[in-house]
């Protein structure tokens, strides 16, 4: 059975750059669930259409990763029978040896209830909207109202919100550097591994 990894946390948290580092140190793969929300919503038109026809071509469009691709994103993830279509995908994914490290809302709570190492990553929201201004170039209140808005829907809706999973290993990344926060992600998987 290949080893998974979830790891869950609000917008511009860090969980996928620690998803990142992760998967490469361990030689796992590595999915990003938010682009498949995100290319689901930049689609258009019917989201549950869009969600079961998702292609490879529409996960690389390159206007993704913008904020309002973001918001779109949070809108149609709040419709189940978008986040039904998109389970299959994530499993298969994941099934691949030796292991996969998911990065999303609700992969420890929903997608890998069963998953062997479970992170939740936050960050205050100052810290969270400062760094995704720096990457986007956009304003930081601005982004810090983006990013308020798009949590909040996220997490008070009814199908899968975000929460932590009770088992998940809540790691805080507002006073740490992308190094150091790393390294801790690290010494849990690792943790876990020898055990
Ligand atoms: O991780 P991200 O910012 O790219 O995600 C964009 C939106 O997609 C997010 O606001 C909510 C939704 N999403 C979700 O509902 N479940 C996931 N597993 C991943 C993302």
């Amino acid at each position: 059975m290949p080893f998974i990894i979830a790891i869950d946390g609000p917008a511009a948290s860090g969980k996928g750059t620690i998803a990142r580092a992760l998967a490469a140190e361990l030689g796992f793969h590595h999915l990003d669930t938010g682009l498949l929300y995100r290319a689901t919503g930049a689609k258009g038109g019917d989201p549950v259409a869009a969600a079961r026809g998702l292609t490879a071509a529409d996960l690389a469009r390159d206007d993704l990763r913008s904020a309002a691709a973001g918001q779109a994103a949070s809108r149609i993830a709040a419709i189940p029978e978008v986040r039904a279509a998109l389970v299959a995908f994530q499993h298969c994914f994941a099934a691949q040896d030796p292991g996969a490290v998911l990065d999303g809302r609700d992969i420890g709570t929903v997608i890998y209830p069963g998953a062997e190492v479970k992170l939740y990553v936050t960050a205050s929201d100052a810290v969270r909207a400062a760094r995704r201004a720096a990457e986007l170039g956009a304003d930081p209140d601005q982004m810090l109202a983006e990013l308020r808005e798009r949590d909040l829907r996220d997490s008070q809706r009814d199908v899968a919100p975000l929460r932590p999973a009770e088992d998940a290993v809540v790691l805080d990344t507002s006073t740490l550097s992308i190094e150091e926060a790393v390294a801790r992600a690290l010494a849990e998987v690792r943790r876990v591994r020898a055990g």
